[in-house]
């Protein structure tokens, strides 16, 4: 039997191959005389018009005397190779992929190709999604699994520290690291697909979700979907960019509609999206609710106009769970349903038979349901799944069931944990060299939020309950965890070594035993969480989204008690978003506050770093800290019922920071905040280059142009450290787009995360693309640099700009 592929036309083989070629050789191509078949386990694979490999994996016998049947038979039979819709600017690991994808496609009947995008339902498999095995392909069918932080519904995984507290790092090589390590846990579990990252924006600083994503600024969500796409897709497991798009609350998300102008979508909401896909992102997921009245799983200008058309996104988009709405969605780019029933357990679905019948009476095109297979194919092709992937080896639904093998994939990763669990702790206030700790005598710890849950780390069903440290938010974004350290358990084993006297209280409610505790300590640590989450679980009265931005369990109160008591109390914060701290922030004696975020499993020992001087604080805040919530550009709409609420994003352009700004309001914390405990220098500021002339393509795959991201623009200057401690400085640049543009005063455009010596200084190097300096021309629907000056504001924060200068467009 001779291996034989076909591509576009029918190629044959003249006479017997005399030889195979060895894996990843040349097979064919122009001018190509050699043999045209590879060693077994190897299939000659078309990379392009003029490059034929032998690739892993294993081709069809097919007979050298009949053709490859034409797409005359009856649906069940194969068909022959589908036409490539390659987008312009696919990346040459998307198109290698395509071109497998197309001749595995070509081997499928109508019903493989439908049961390859519909999810066998809700848990009828072992994970959270799981689509059927394809037989003629030995494809195993995909397993899907839940969440942005960990592997969830799993034992001997890691608790991985939230995406916001990532964000909050601003250090590209702690995301991908922390990409990496998540995808090897994935992985290990034989996950095909990994639910994640999320990047909604933060719009409302109450949304239930927000800490699952990066926060309210779109360039730093981008980064930072970028590198955990590329770290989890390095280890062959498929990254999900989600949720697409506007899921920026959980009241009435099934039940509203998102009303976005083109520009707005455009500069903020879908830019981590096109990140997402430059990237190489396998998957998208669509989100519940609708956008301009019509649901986002079948938003023809979402999946079709911009993902699939300008983003050139080749890779396949998935429902969030229970949020497709018809069977005519594939129409509007859907390609796969999850968990395959229309409601969970419901036993019926808009694929499968439905998807069947409408393709047989045309209102699904074969060329449709052809490209919906190839996507689905590709993305496994693209993480090389096809080769060499374990098989699932874990129960989602019964932790003690002989099918999960307890395979541990934790590996060494608590070692990144803890790192960022340290860099992304942000040092909001400290005076009178309050921190770093050096060898107190005595130690106070106050409140529930220092020590364990009252039911142990993973008590609550999918986090949802608010006892003891706060690592992680509730709902489908969580892992379990397969320890926490608590700051009460990693102070006390500190604290040891310096002979230090620790005592606690773990109330939130017992002020008096709180005032106790602190009375006449060297220092009294006060611990105040803000929790949220998924809305399908209440927790204290919080319907996923918070209700207001009050510390929670009397949180401000402890503060006062414990300020009151000792002329050193430190405030401890564990929240998944900004929180009102007007009650006490300029208390004299709250001298200092750390920001601790969501840190996942090693909480008190990356608190305990910073504390004791370890780790030099180097977080930034990825959202503003305002002084009421009414400052913010948008709210929460706690309106919920059958009718859909529509929900005018009428602040455009101006979220958080950006309408802050633009409307000169003072917040507590501005976007970007954090100190050190060393200062900083900056000096020398050069900009060079310009973005001026040419205009940018539209139409399929032009926000992915190379001309567009061309870095052409070159801002250099020095930081140096001039302060006593060695540590890393996260110098931001913003730009300030011509006033014409009605754009906010200051958008993040670069940022790095540099380590410095005491006395060191070193030029620092942020490039700009034509991209990067432009606007969304609605009329035009192509990006446009905007003629004139355009600011370059390099600074500390998104309020401490240190150095000024401009590029002339
Ligand atoms: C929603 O409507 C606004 C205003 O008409 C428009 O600018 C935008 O492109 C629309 N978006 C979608 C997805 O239809
Ligand atoms: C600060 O703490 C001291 C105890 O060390 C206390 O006497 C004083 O009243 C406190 N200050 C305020 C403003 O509460
Ligand atoms: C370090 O530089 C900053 C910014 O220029 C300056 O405010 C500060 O006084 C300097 N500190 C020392 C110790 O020179
Ligand atoms: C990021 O963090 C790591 C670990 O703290 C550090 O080594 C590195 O210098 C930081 N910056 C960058 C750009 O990686």
């Amino acid at each position: 039997m001779v291996p034989f592929l076909t591509f576009g036309a029918i190629l044959s083989l003249a006479g017997s191959a005399v030889s195979q070629q060895p894996l990843y050789a040349q097979c064919g191509g122009n001018g190509w005389t050699g043999a045209t078949t590879c060693v077994s386990g190897a299939v000659c694979t078309k990379l392009n018009d003029w490059y034929l490999q032998c690739l892993p994996g294993n081709a069809p016998p097919v007979s050298t005397t009949t053709p490859v049947p034409t797409n005359s038979g009856p649906s069940t039979t194969p068909t022959s190779l589908p036409p490539v819709a390659t987008p312009p600017n696919m990346s040459p690991e998307w198109q290698a992929a395509y071109e497998k994808a197309r001749v595995a496609v070509a081997r499928l009947s109508l019903q493989d190709k439908v049961n390859l995008a519909t999810g066998v339902g809700w848990q009828n498999g072992h994970c959270v999604g799981n689509t059927p095995a394809i037989s003629p392909i030995s494809f195993p069918g995909l397993c899907l699994q839940d969440s942005p932080l960990g592997v969830r519904f799993a034992d001997l995984v890691s608790a991985f520290p939230a995406a916001i507290n990532v964000a909050a790092t601003f250090n590209r090589t702690l995301m991908r690291q922390r990409g990496e390590a998540m995808g090897d846990e994935f992985r290990g579990k034989g996950i095909h697909v990994a639910l994640g990252p999320m990047m909604n924006l933060a719009r409302v600083p109450a949304g239930g979700r927000n800490w699952e994503g990066f926060g309210s600024d779109p360039y730093l969500s981008g980064e930072g979907a970028y590198e955990t796409i590329i770290g989890i897709q390095s280890h062959g497991v498929q990254a999900n960019a989600k949720h697409y798009i506007n899921n920026e609350q959980e009241h009435s998300r099934e039940t509203s509609s998102s009303n976005v102008d083109d520009r707005t979508q455009h500069e903020l909401y879908a830019l981590p999206f096109l990140r997402s896909v430059q990237a190489n992102v396998a998957s998208v997921m669509c989100s519940y609710n609708q956008i301009n009245g019509s649901f986002a799983c079948e938003n023809d200008k979402m999946l079709n106009g911009i993902l699939k058309g300008e983003f050139g996104f080749p890779g396949y988009v998935m429902s969030d769970w229970a949020a497709t709405h018809s069977t005519l969605s594939v129409n509007k780019g859907l390609d796969m349903t999850m968990p395959g029933d229309i409601t969970f357990g419901s036993g019926t679905t808009y694929f499968g038979n439905s998807l069947v019948s409408a393709v047989q009476s045309g209102s699904v095109s074969q060329a449709r349901i052809d490209d919906l297979a190839i996507r689905i194919l590709a993305a496994w092709y693209l993480t090389k799944q096809d080769s060499g992937f374990p098989p699932v080896n874990f129960h989602a639904w019964n932790l003690n069931d002989p099918f999960n093998k307890h395979v541990n994939v934790q590996g060494d990763h608590k070692n990144i944990i803890r790192e960022i669990g340290a860099a992304s702790t942000v040092l909001l206030k400290n005076v009178g060299g309050t921190l770093p700790l050096k060898a107190p005598r005595s130690i106070g710890i106050i409140g529930n939020g220092a020590g364990p849950s009252s039911r142990g780390p993973n008590g609550y069903s999918d986090r949802g309950g608010t006892d003891g440290v706060l690592a992680m938010g509730w709902g489908s974004g969580t892992a379990d965890f397969p320890y926490l350290i608590t700051p009460l358990e990693a102070i006390t084993t500190r604290a040891r070594a310096d002979g230090t006297i620790v005592s606690s209280t773990l109330s939130d409610t017992d002020l008096n035993a709180a005032a106790t505790v602190a009375a006449g300590k060297d220092v009294a640590f006060v611990f105040i969480t803000s929790n949220s989450g998924e809305g399908y679980i209440t927790v204290e009265g919080h319907a996923g989204d918070r209700n207001n931005l009050l510390a929670w369990h009397g949180g401000d109160a402890l503060v006062a008690r414990v300020a009151a008591t000792n002329s050193r109390t430190v405030v401890v914060v564990n929240s998944v978003g900004p929180i009102i701290m007007e009650p006490w922030i300029n208390h004299p004696n709250v001298t200092a506050v750390v920001w601790s975020g969501l840190p996942g499993q090693e909480a008190g020992n990356s608190l305990t770093d910073i504390l004791y001087g370890v780790y030099n604080p180097s977080g930034r805040l990825p959202y503003t800290i305002g002084k009421t919530e009414n400052d913010y550009g948008a709210r929460v709409l706690y309106t919920s019922g059958p009718q859909i609420v529509q929900m005018p994003y009428t602040e455009g352009l101006f979220i958080d920071y950006r309408y802050f700004d633009k409307n000169n309001i003072a917040p507590r914390f501005e976007y970007g905040f954090g100190l050190s405990y060393t200062t900083f220098q900056y000096s020398g500021l050069s900009v060079a280059g310009s973005a001026d002339g040419g205009t940018a393509p539209s139409g399929p795959g032009s926000s992915l142009d190379p001309w567009l991201h061309e870095k052409v623009v070159t801002v250099t200057f020095t930081l140096a450290n001039n302060g006593t401690v060695a540590g890393h400085e996260i110098p931001q640049l913003y730009i300030a787009l011509p006033a014409s543009t009605n754009s906010p005063p200051k958008s993040l455009k670069g940022f790095d995360s540099v380590y410095l010596t005491p006395g060191q200084s070193k030029t620092v190097t942020l490039e700009l693309s034509r991209f990067d300096l432009s606007i969304w021309n609605v009329a035009a629907q192509r990006w446009q640099v905007p003629t004139g000056q355009t600011g370059i504001l390099v600074g500390a924060s998104s309020r401490d700009i240190r150095l000024t200068g401009s590029v002339t467009n």
